[in-house]
């Protein structure tokens, strides 16, 4: 046991916490990072611009707290979805993580659980934890896609409080249909559960994959959240958000600090999303590396998943974590999600993709016959 470990265990820490390792991607010094799905364009020099004169025009008034509805945001980001969202329908927060944890601090906690269907976001049980509420953990099928019938199922047979869908999921990339998600909410009426689809990689979905906003009407349990981290390259801004029913809004106001959203984080996200074309003209660019990933990996023999995000998840890897290591040592580094085959890249720009495709191949090549690193692991 480290000292430090032997220091933590000496504080009167929360039983439940004992033990438990804090969430981690490795954050290191490398030409091409690949890892924590972000994205990889940087901003247009005209945003970057905007933003910062809006952060100067808001620094005139720090001494004040900051406006703690945040008005003009949730004006904006209702326009941005459309769907027939209004002012009332919306709520942010310090990224979508922090608008999940609030969820669960207003619907979750002890005596409550909370589920999904891993592989997912690995952040849920974490949530879980932090906030007091069981976690139950769904089954996904061998190809870690997920049926309606299935989950609605489980939903029944569990009977959570709340449940997570993430669409396109993480780390497998694929979105899931809307069937799943009317099935899941049908199935949470017993529970009255609320349904969380957490749509962070929406954006990069192939057209015409539907968004659960339309199924928000009538809907009072259900929420979809998404994040300006992803598509609008804001992930260094922290701003997440959700559209819901009026109510569910309220309940988070409840729970929320007081000014949770700074002055200077409003103001970038009211500017970015005052240049949301400008900003999300890169996606289209993203996608196009994503299936080109996709072609390139299946042409070398391992196994894509079918994704609608901005990362690729692939199989057919005998020893991902050999793999992973030597990426890393030419120089790229992508994510070791911990799935025994299979390792997950994020989308980088042209140049980036090619360092991945180029130093992925000069790998499995050094192998015997060019195949050893490749096999029939999943
Ligand atoms: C599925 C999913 N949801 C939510 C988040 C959290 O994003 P943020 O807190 O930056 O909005 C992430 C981040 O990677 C994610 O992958």
């Amino acid at each position: 046991m480290t000292e430090q470990l032997d220091k933590l265990n000496r504080l009167p820490l929360r039983d439940d916490l004992r033990g438990l390792s804090p969430y981690g991607a490795p954050q290191l010094e490398v030409p091409v990072l690949l890892n924590v799905n972000e994205n990889t364009h940087g901003l247009p020099g005209h945003v970057r611009e905007a933003i910062v004169a809006a952060v100067s025009e808001a620094a005139t008034g720090l001494n004040r707290y900051p406006d703690r509805e945040f008005t003009e945001l949730r004006d904006r980001l209702a326009a941005y979805l459309g769907h027939g969202m209004g002012r009332d329908n919306i709520w942010a927060a310090n990224g979508s993580n922090e608008v999940l944890q609030q969820i669960l601090q207003a619907f979750g906690g002890p005596g409550r659980t909370a589920m999904s269907f891993p592989p997912t976001y690995s952040m849920y049980p974490l949530l879980a934890s932090g906030t007091g509420t069981a976690y139950l953990s769904g089954k996904r099928t061998d190809d870690f896609t997920l049926t309606a019938e299935s989950a609605a199922a489980q939903v029944r047979d569990a009977a959570p409080n709340i449940v997570f869908l993430c669409s396109p999921n993480n780390p497998t990339g694929t979105a899931l249909g809307l069937d799943v998600v009317e099935a899941v909410y049908e199935a949470g009426e017993a529970s009255s559960a609320i349904v969380i689809v957490d749509e962070a990689y929406a954006e990069f979905s192939h057209t015409g994959t539907p968004s659960a906003l339309e199924l928000l009407p009538g809907r009072e349990r259900l929420i979809v959240s998404r994040t300006m981290s992803k598509a609008f390259a804001l992930a260094g801004a922290r701003i997440g958000y959700l559209a819901a029913a009026p109510e569910i809004t309220d309940a988070l106001r409840l729970v929320r600090l007081p000014y949770h959203l700074s002055a200077l984080t409003q103001a970038t996200a009211n500017a970015a999303l005052a240049h949301a074309d400008a900003l999300l003209a890169n996606v289209e660019d993203i996608k196009g590396q994503r299936d080109r990933i996709v072609d390139e990996l299946t042409a070398l023999g391992l196994t894509p998943a079918p994704s609608d995000s901005n990362f690729v998840f692939f199989g057919g890897l005998a020893e991902p974590h050999r793999i992973w290591q030597g990426l890393l040592d030419a120089g790229v580094l992508i994510r070791d999600v911990g799935i025994p085959g299979h390792l997950r890249v994020t989308a980088g720009t042209e140049a980036e993709t090619t360092a991945f495709l180029d130093a992925l191949r000069a790998l499995l090549s050094q192998d015997d016959a060019g195949r050893a690193g490749v096999g029939a692991a999943h």
